[in-house]
């Protein structure tokens, strides 16, 4: 009997590696609450139940365990839950990261405080109790900061504390995306951002995925902070990635994390790397599935599943084989009703252009950028060059015309 794999997501940026683990010969059960989510449809087994919900993902994984077929490992791919996996893992005793590991990782204030005390490098910050607390850190502190929810993602409710900010606005709404009330201020490091994703295996890290992020829109979509995309192979010096990467590995240890993935959110300022986030999961916007493999010729989706099923993959498997370039960007169209999109299928033809999507039908509402998934599509070019990739990348960006006329 071909081994069983559980995916706790079926969301479309899931489908990709839902298909290749069905081509590595694994019997694929997802799980999500969402009937018509895309990922179930192309599933062996599906399960019902809310991804975030880890009692009700655990009963029914169990239940499937012992009355349908043993599962062999479980994983989720291109949505946050890894608190949902470990507790999997560790009711049907697979193999995966202990769930205080993926505790920290989906508390901001939590991880923060163990980098703090591990000496992660890490920017300052501090829990905000009050409006007034607010205010007197701002004081304290000076401009700029970052203020966020302890526990939410995509961006929702991430703003740039600037003078011009009103804070009394931006703590409740900020706090408004926290689903346990909690908020938190850092300051705002300025310097290159950077995506890594790696692959713990007994302890060490592999990062084959090393991008940096466009932040062009900082202003544009201020106070709200929006990364317009990727570019690879990085253009830092070779000792900044290298210290990019001890740090991840720094970070991953003191997450407690000896065998898994994890996903990085590093910013290089005055020349040192400090962590914002380390996610213990593999990426969403395509980079696992899309961007590392086309940018170093490693399968990464492909050695997660092996590792999810206690498999350890080769160091000779998770280092870059080449460094092709890759440019990612993402669709901005103005506020309003769509009427109009164009321009898809000819930019879909351009040279080089590996994915194109546009999440958005004429008739839907766009409203103000505000967070990551109000963004309406993206693009991914490659190329020999980086700057070439990113020349074919904009090129279709500017193709594709997604037509708004003002609501209301
Ligand atoms: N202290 C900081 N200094 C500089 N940039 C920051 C800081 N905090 C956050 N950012 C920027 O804002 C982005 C979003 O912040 P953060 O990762 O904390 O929120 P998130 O909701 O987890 O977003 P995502 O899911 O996109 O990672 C970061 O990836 C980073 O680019
Ligand atoms: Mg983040």
């Amino acid at each position: 009997m071909s081994r069983t794999l559980l995916i706790v997501s079926g969301g479309i940026e899931a489908v990709p590696g839902i298909r290749l683990a069905k081509e590595m010969g694994l019997h694929v059960v997802v799980s999500d609450m969402n009937p018509n989510a895309p990922g179930l449809a192309v599933a062996d087994d599906r399960i019902i139940a809310s991804t975030y919900d880890v009692e009700a993902t655990v009963a029914a994984a169990k239940r499937y365990h012992r009355a349908v077929r043993p599962i062999d490992g479980v994983m989720c791919i291109a949505s946050d839950v890894p608190l949902t996996v470990a507790s999997v893992a560790l009711a049907l005793g697979l193999p995966g990261i202990p769930p205080e590991s993926a505790s920290l990782a989906t508390d901001k204030l939590a991880m923060k405080r163990k980098f703090s005390a591990d000496g992660v490098p890490v920017p300052w910050f501090s829990p905000v109790e009050s409006i007034e607390h607010l205010r007197k850190i701002v004081m304290q502190q000076g401009y700029p900061l970052v203020l966020k929810p302890v526990d939410s993602r995509g961006a929702r409710g991430v703003l740039r504390l600037t003078p011009d900010v009103d804070l009394e606005w931006a703590y409740h709404l900020s706090h408004s995306y926290s689903p346990t009330d909690r908020v938190m201020v850092e300051r705002f490091l300025a310097g290159p951002q950077v995506s890594t994703e790696s692959i713990v295996v007994n302890g060490v890290a592999y990062t084959p995925g090393f991008s940096d992020r466009n932040y062009e829109y900082l202003e544009r979509y201020a106070p709200y902070i929006i990364e317009n995309g990727g570019e690879l192979p990085s253009y830092l010096p070779t000792e900044t990635r290298q210290a990019v990467r001890d740090l991840v590995q720094q970070a991953a240890r003191s997450m407690g994390i000896t065998d898994g993935v994890v996903k990085g959110d590093i910013v290089v300022h005055d020349s040192k790397p400090y962590v914002i986030e380390l996610a213990a999961r593999l990426s969403g916007g395509y980079f696992c599935t899309h961007e590392i493999p086309l940018n170093t010729g490693v399968d990464f989706v492909r050695h997660a599943i092996r590792l999810a099923l206690g498999e350890k993959p080769d160091p000779s498997e998770l280092t870059p084989h080449f460094q092709r370039g890759v440019a990612q960007r993402y669709l901005f169209p103005k506020p309003g009703r769509v009427i109009r999109i164009s321009g898809l299928e000819e930019a879909k033809q351009r040279p080089g252009i590996v994915l194109c999507e546009v999440r958005v039908a004429v008739g839907d509402i766009m409203g103000m950028i505000e967070s990551h998934p109000s963004r309406a599509g993206v693009v991914i070019a490659v190329a020999d060059t980086r700057q070439k990739a990113i020349d074919r990348v904009a090129a279709v960006v500017n193709d594709i015309e997604i037509e708004t006329v003002p609501v209301g």
